[in-house]
């Protein structure tokens, strides 16, 4: 205990020299949050607490916390169909490419308010692992993940005041997998090579941004949990729609291809790839479900109990026969004695064809 003190004094002062010295060293810069290096995102939280804190997405959505919930009624999308004579900013912000959203957009259907939408963004992976979604389900990652966010507006004014807010933001989230051509999707990633740099920005016309969103949008995860970007805020209602949607190969590896996270003429230039959060603990937290697991109907079910009897009967079959031919086997060769080899085994190879 007396020795104890002092040298527990010591490693704590070397601690603090040690925590104090990198940031003496190289002050840290402002909004300069990454995927990868010194300011990925375990570090994250030193200027953005709630990144460390509660309720923090993205999760795996695993049998385990799932509930099904009957009052977990379809979404209704208002102003979704954005006339192509309107424009949309698209821009490249540095993490992701981001479209900003008509104000006539809406959700309703959450709760018994009015979300209005405010920008679309993506994350995903490289071309050498293409699997950058942000939810996972059973452990498993998809493509791509599309983010349409939206804030409380009958409530709150504008989106940075709901941003802080219990409840203050609802976000969408679609996952893309690998498999034909998206014309939808297409209407944002034909631009990607005019927002290949941090803060360029293109308008682009405005299309039926309900044609992202995959078929049966009624059935759909539901939990309370945050933004996936700094500052985290512990603010959004996630709908993670079951179904997913299919784009191309050559749409998957332009949109993990064309972009960077720095400016042009940056020196060092670096890709933007790998632009997903790592899956978050979920404890003492429920995910609800707007759908019924199908995975046992009652025809199936009893199917499976016809096949399983089937099975099981083979398998006593084959045992007793096992069983029985080794019994016959070990019988013989009693009966040869102590005669093994060569001239044994063709011998038996014989016998064993005429029993089948
Ligand atoms: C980073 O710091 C430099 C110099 O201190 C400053 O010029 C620059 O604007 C900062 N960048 C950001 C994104 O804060
Ligand atoms: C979207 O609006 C356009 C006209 O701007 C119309 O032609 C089209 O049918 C609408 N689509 C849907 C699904 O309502
Ligand atoms: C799009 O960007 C332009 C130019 O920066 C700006 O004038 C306009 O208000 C923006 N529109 C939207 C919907 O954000
Ligand atoms: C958002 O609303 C708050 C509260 O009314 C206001 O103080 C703030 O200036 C608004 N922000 C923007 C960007 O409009
Ligand atoms: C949200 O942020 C505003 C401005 O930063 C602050 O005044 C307010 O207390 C915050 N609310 C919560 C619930 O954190
Ligand atoms: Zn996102």
């Amino acid at each position: 205990m007396s020795r104890s003190g002092p040298r527990a004094a010591a490693a704590a002062l070397l601690l603090l020299i040690l925590q104090a010295q990198p940031s003496r060293a190289a002050p840290r810069n402002g909004s300069k949050w990454t995927y990868m290096g010194p300011n990925g995102e375990k570090s994250w939280s030193k200027k953005y607490p709630s990144c460390g804190g509660l309720l923090q997405s993205p999760i795996d959505l695993h049998s385990d916390i799932l509930q099904y919930n009957a009052n977990l009624g379809p979404l209704e999308f208002q102003g979704y169909n954005v006339s192509s004579s309107e424009l949309l900013n698209l821009t490249n912000n540095g993490h992701s490419v981001k479209l900003y959203l008509h104000p006539d957009m809406y959700i309703q259907g959450l709760d018994s308010h009015r979300y209005r939408a405010i920008q679309l963004h993506l994350h995903w992976g490289d071309s050498k692992e293409p699997f950058g979604s942000e939810h996972t389900i059973s452990g498993k990652h998809f493509a791509a993940e599309l983010h349409i966010v939206h804030y409380n507006s009958d409530r709150y004014p504008n989106f940075s005041a709901a941003s802080n807010q219990s409840g203050g933001l609802a976000v969408l989230a679609v996952l893309l997998e690998r498999g034909s051509f998206n014309p939808s999707y297409d209407k944002i990633f034909s631009h990607l090579q005019h927002v290949k740099y941090k803060g360029q920005q293109v308008r682009i016309p405005g299309f039926n941004i309900e044609e992202l969103l995959p078929e049966k949008p009624a059935e759909y995860y539901r939990y309370e949990g945050s933004l996936t970007t700094p500052p985290c805020s512990p603010t959004v209602l996630w709908t993670v729609f079951r179904n997913t949607v299919q784009v191309s190969q050559e749409q998957l590896l332009a949109l993990e291809t064309a972009l960077y996270c720095t400016d042009m003429g940056d020196p060092s230039p670096i890709e933007m790839v790998n632009n997903f959060r790592q899956v978050q603990k979920f404890e003492e937290r429920m995910v609800y479900i707007s759908f019924q697991q199908e995975l046992l109907t009652d025809a199936e079910l009893s199917m499976g109990i016809i096949l399983s009897v089937v099975l099981a009967g083979v398998l006593g079959i084959c045992i007793v026969l096992g069983v029985a031919i080794w019994l016959f086997r070990r019988k013989k060769s009693s009966k040869k004695g102590e005669n093994k080899g060569v001239i044994y085994k063709p011998a038996i190879k014989k016998e064993t064809e005429t029993l089948s």
